[in-house]
Parts: C-alpha cells; sequence; structure tokens
C-alpha cells in the first residue's frame, strides 16, 4: 500500500521548485511544520486541474500559506509550481484565500512582494494596492538589494 501524501511534503515539493533561488525566499521545511503549529496559520492545497480537495497521493500543483491575528492576515507563502503555470491556478489559489479569510472574519489582508514580482499583476487583479514600501529589503544572490512592496486589501 502506498502511503498518503503528508501536506508538509506536499508544500515542500512545490516549495522547492517555485522560488526562485536568488531572493532565498522559499522556507525550510522545519520552518514549515513549526508555522503549521501555531494558532492562526492556515495554508491549502491547489491540485493540478484547480480542485482545492487533493486525493490521499496526488501531488499539489500550489499552496499559501498565512497566519491571522485578530481581524487581520498575512499571506507569508503562496506558489504555483513552474510546470503548472499560467493556466489560472494562481487565481483560483488567491481567490480561496480571499474567501477564507472573510469567512474566518478577517478584514484586512496584508502580504509582501518583492519590487516587479509578476505576481503583482495577479495581486493587483484581486484588489490589493501597495500600501508601503521597504527600501533595499530583498537581498538577491548577487549582491542586488530590492525593495518589499506591502501590499493590502480591505475586505468588505
Ligand atoms: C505568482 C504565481 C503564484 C502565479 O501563478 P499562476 O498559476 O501562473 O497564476 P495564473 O495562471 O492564475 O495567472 C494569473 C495572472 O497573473 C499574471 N501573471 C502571472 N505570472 C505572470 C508572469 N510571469 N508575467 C506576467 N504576468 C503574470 C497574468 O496577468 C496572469 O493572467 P493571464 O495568464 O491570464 O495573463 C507563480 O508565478 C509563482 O508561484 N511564482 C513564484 C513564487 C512567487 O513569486 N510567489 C509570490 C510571492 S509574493
Amino acid at each position: 500500500m502506498v502511503s498518503p501524501l503528508d501536506d508538509v511534503d506536499r508544500i515542500m515539493e512545490v516549495m522547492a521548485k517555485a522560488f526562485p533561488a536568488e531572493f532565498g525566499e522559499a522556507w525550510n521545511r522545519r520552518q514549515v511544520s513549526d508555522a503549521l503549529l501555531l494558532a492562526g496559520t492556515h495554508y491549502a492545497l491547489i491540485a493540478q486541474d484547480g480542485a482545492l480537495t487533493l486525493p490521499a497521493h496526488e501531488q499539489a500543483a500550489g499552496f499559501y500559506l498565512s497566519r491571522g491575528l485578530f481581524d487581520e492576515e498575512e499571506l507569508l507563502l503562496f506558489a504555483i509550481a513552474p510546470e503548472w503555470r499560467r493556466r489560472g491556478l494562481g487565481h483560483a489559489l488567491l481567490r480561496q484565500f480571499i474567501t477564507g479569510a472573510r469567512d474566518r472574519g478577517k478584514k484586512r489582508l496584508f502580504l509582501e512582494m518583492r519590487r516587479n514580482n509578476p505576481a503583482g499583476i495577479l495581486y493587483a487583479s484581486h484588489g490589493f494596492r501597495p500600501v508601503g514600501i521597504r527600501p533595499r529589503y530583498y537581498r538577491a544572490s548577487n549582491g542586488d538589494r530590492i525593495d518589499a512592496i506591502t501590499q493590502e486589501l480591505v475586505l468588505e
């Protein structure tokens, strides 16, 4: 019998492929496991066909991980594996995050992204707006410093 895939394994498999190595944004397994033990942490997986519930042996095409505090929630990790991009899975997963947070009673959502990350186009299409800049916050492996842009979505 094949054992069911553990959700941390599924997250780590996407994580290993999804984040460009030069920015050091990916979390390690310990960071993910520890985060999942904290109250207020939420996550969802998405399958290659866009389903948000995965059969026991299916690998994920993407995931998000967020943490809520009071009436706010921050999207900490959001990724679709490279081979499944530009098919609408990012839209579906972001919609799931926003809907889930609203259902959890959240009023304001936040995230932080590298300036010029194409993910910004996706976030803007769901109503996120830039509300702050941390100048030169990210350090690329070639030494370049890149601003972090804080984005906010106020839920009605
Ligand atoms: C950002 C990310 C999650 C998008 O996933 P995706 O499944 O490709 O997203 P979608 O197919 O739903 O695309 C949604 C829209 O976002 C925009 N978009 C996404 N990737 C883009 C890119 N590389 N260049 C330009 N626009 C892009 C487009 O408007 C796209 O719509 P379109 O395909 O109809 O033109 C994915 O590229 C990713 O995992 N990137 C690496 C991790 C990362 O940077 N996460 C965000 C951290 S803040």
